[in-house]
């Protein structure tokens, strides 16, 4: 975990229901966690997915493969994926009758692939089909099998998805990073990064290992979630004047763009 993440509210409960309403009401809607999407998903629609996730599954005509670390219920895949904004989440997760029934289509074909270590949020998301597949996995305490999948997954993957990266230890993040720059098809690496929970040092450390193995494509800060009681000091601490920003840094793949990467 980062220095910062330790002090963070501890959300485990949370993360291990057996569907996502307790996390939308304390995670998302009572911190106002879920303004984020709404730029992020403006962006999503009017720029990454016509500029890049489309032309590329055209191109390759076959669904794009997406996988989603730190995935939890799903929230980043319906993101990245149907461009799920805040009035969304409110109309599927916010309101029980929904809770099972995604009300926007896919922005293009893509297979989804979730990762996390609540078997719980996993299962969530392929009763209600936000994911096809998914995986069980404490990505601080990996077995040789595990990270032989993912790695598979990350290499085949056109867009890797991620953040909450403060709860992983030194060297793991590092890890996906390697693993989805070894693949060869035209790929975007996602990763939201809240500050300062992703660690302040640790966070600049981070962002200087993305530029050596990928290309930067673009970031974009929106703003973010106001503290919990217990955060509050916290919050102060670093200034954060009630609000935290969140920032997403987009990367692409080194690939050659040639027929038979594609
Ligand atoms: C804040 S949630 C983020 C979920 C999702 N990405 C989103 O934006 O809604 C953090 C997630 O990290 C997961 N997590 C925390 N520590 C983990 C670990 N060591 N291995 C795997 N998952 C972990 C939790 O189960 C939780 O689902």
């Amino acid at each position: 975990m980062s220095d910062v993440a330790v002090r963070k509210q501890d959300f485990k409960d949370v993360y291990n229901k057996k569907d996502c309403s307790l996390y939308y009401q304390l995670c998302m809607h009572d911190v106002w966690g879920d303004d984020r999407f709404e730029t992020q998903s403006f962006y999503v629609e009017s720029v990454l997915s016509e500029e890049l996730l489309k032309v590329w599954q055209k191109e390759m005509n076959k669904p794009l493969n997406m996988i989603d670390v730190l995935s939890g219920y799903g929230a980043d895949t319906l993101l990245y994926t149907r461009a799920f904004n805040k009035q969304d989440f409110a109309k599927m997760w916010g309101t029980p009758e929904n809770m099972y029934n995604i009300h926007k289509p896919l922005l293009f074909p893509v297979k989804t692939f979730g990762c996390d270590s609540s078997k719980f949020a996993l299962q969530y998301g392929i009763d209600c089909g936000i994911y096809d597949e998914t995986e069980t996995v404490d990505f601080n305490n990996m077995t040789p099998e595990n990270e032989s999948l993912l790695q598979h997954k990350c290499r085949e993957a056109n867009m890797l998805t991620t953040n909450s990266i403060g709860y992983l230890h030194d060297g793991v993040f590092e890890k996906f990073v390697d693993w989805f720059a070894e693949g060869t098809a035209p790929g975007l690496f996602v990763v939201g990064l809240a500050f300062p929970f992703e660690g302040v040092e640790r966070g600049r450390v981070q962002k200087r290992y993305l530029l050596e193995k990928l290309d930067f494509f673009d970031s974009l800060s929106v703003v973010y979630r106001k503290p919990t009681k217990s955060e509050e000091q916290l919050f102060e601490e670093y200034r954060l004047c009630g609000r935290m920003a969140y920032e997403t840094w987009y990367l692409t793949r080194r690939c050659e763009q040639s027929p038979q990467n594609i």
